[in-house]
């Protein structure tokens, strides 16, 4: 692994003693800095994916371990011929969906819904409240006529936090992740919670299947095309869940050929510092996260946190007078503010950036707080500052499938393509990052001949209601 750099041996000495612009010299020395941060070379990514290979074996082998590897009770996998209405509940990290599903057979479906953002005062407090919200809104939407004449419906339940399931119907929930902090839940069956919460507005409802994002992605792409063997969510969050073996799942004995794990892969590395080399503005980061100590693998490579990477080493950059706060930015900026610079900003800003727009960057940056007027140096500096964490994430992420690809390997087709169903907001929406991961998934993967990468990532853009809705069908052909 690469040695962390300290960052306080990196001040040059010539500092300038006004505190304003400071030479291009002391920017490359900071950004060379960043650069051996955040660089992750090839040695290291074999170290750890056979370290996440590791991990996963070992969860799959007890209980209680460090990548959970949640057996989901999925033992039907869909087909594709499945047919049905559902009523479907999505809660994310950001946003709450509800919907009408229809599974229309060949693969093919229709959906309606609604979406909802989930308010930042329900995020901390009793959790009741996030189910009554839920109930609330699923009221709304069972009102519509269009949805009425469909009564009475099903309900898959896609829960995207991580869940201990007892069966497909029913989960206790183990612990929030993405900022969310509610206690009083955990260790309670989110269906009944769900249940109870639609009890009291009157609704009459049974939900019949319970998963998670990654499950519900996985299965909703294995109902559009049977080589689909693993799902990565890369939005708020990150995770994935792929298709096992029963047999290797030795912690619990199952009487069926195959079924989904969930890994919960965001806590990689939790329990052994070693498999996962952090940096200071990592551990910064979870040092003021409402769930320090947990979801390491994920602040590294989430929607949730790569902004807040962003935002620590800017401030850490005017911090030593490498950058210059704007001279018209109030006392508080957006730099000084946790969780103040959101990956969508910084996406933007890497965006604009390569578009050429520089003038959008300035406007983008000086909304941050730092004074880009005349900064050719500088916009470059935070442009690749941005494809710095970016690429980072994206080896992350690299690592995790190939060591779930290369755990699997021995029990599938080798002559098929692999395929990952891949969602989420940083997937979709930062700017290269579909295409970068999968060329690196490529070639951590390819054989000797050309063309021989069998891994191909599929976009499965907001499927994991379909996957809920999906998952009660199979269970009835
Ligand atoms: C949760 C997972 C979820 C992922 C993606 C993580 O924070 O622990 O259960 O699948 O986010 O939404």
């Amino acid at each position: 692994m690469s040695h962390q750099a300290d960052i306080n041996t990196f001040l040059h000495p010539f500092l300038s003693s006004k505190g304003l612009r400071l030479s291009i010299y002391n920017m490359e020395a900071y950004l060379n800095n960043v650069r051996a941060d955040l660089s992750l070379e090839d040695e290291d990514l074999k170290e750890m994916t056979a370290k996440f290979k590791e991990e996963l074996e070992l969860g799959l082998e007890k209980h209680n371990q460090t990548l959970r590897a949640l057996p989901t009770f999925v033992y039907r996998l869909p087909k594709g011929t499945e047919k049905g209405k559902y009523l479907t509940v999505d809660l994310g990290g950001t946003n709450l969906r509800v919907g009408l599903i229809e599974l229309l057979g060949s693969g093919k479906f229709a959906i309606e819904k609604a979406s909802f953002i989930i308010p930042e005062t329900l995020k901390t407090g009793s959790g009741e409240k996030i189910f009554e919200f839920i109930a609330e809104n699923v009221k709304e939407f069972l009102a519509r006529p269009e949805v009425q004449a469909e009564l009475p419906l099903k309900l898959g339940f896609t829960f995207s936090f991580p869940i201990e399931q007892e069966s497909l119907s029913h989960g206790r929930i183990i612990g929030w992740s993405k900022e969310i902090e509610c206690p009083d839940v955990i260790g309670k069956d989110a269906v009944e919670l769900l249940q109870k919460a639609l009890h009291r507005l009157g609704l009459d409802i049974a939900v019949e299947a319970l998963v998670n994002d990654t499950v519900g992605t996985l299965l909703a792409q294995i109902y559009r095309d049977s080589r689909t063997k693993m799902s990565v969510i890369l939005g708020t969050g990150s995770n994935a869940a792929y298709v096992e073996s029963c047999a290797n799942i030795r912690k619990l004995a199952i009487e069926a050929d195959h079924t989904v794990i969930n890994i919960e892969w965001g806590s990689f590395g939790e329990d052994s510092p070693s498999n996962l080399p952090t940096r200071w503005f990592d551990r910064l980061l979870d040092s003021e996260s409402r769930n320090s100590g947990h979801q390491k693998f994920e602040k590294m490579i989430s929607g949730m946190y790569l902004g807040e990477i962003f935002r620590l080493i800017l401030a850490e950059g005017v911090k030593r007078k490498v950058l210059t706060r704007c001279e018209d930015s109030k006392s508080t900026s957006k730099l000084d503010l946790i969780h103040g610079i959101g990956t969508e900003e910084m996406s933007e800003f890497h965006q604009a950036y390569i578009e050429k727009d520089y003038i959008k960057c300035s406007e983008i940056g000086e909304g941050f707080g730092i004074e880009c007027e005349n900064g050719d140096g500088l916009l470059q500096f935070i442009a690749e500052l941005c494809e710095l964490i970016s690429l980072r994430s994206c080896k992350l992420c690299a690592v995790g499938i190939t060591a779930i690809y290369r755990h699997v390997h021995n029990f599938d087709d080798e002559e098929e393509v692999f395929l990952v169903a891949v969602d989420g907001s940083l997937y979709q929406k930062y700017p290269n990052y579909a295409k970068i991961l999968q060329d690196m998934v490529c070639s951590i993967n390819s054989g000797p001949e050309a063309n021989s990468c069998k891994i191909e990532l599929v976009m499965a853009e907001d499927l994991s209601s379909v996957g809920a809705a999906a998952a009660i069908a199979a269970q009835k052909e």
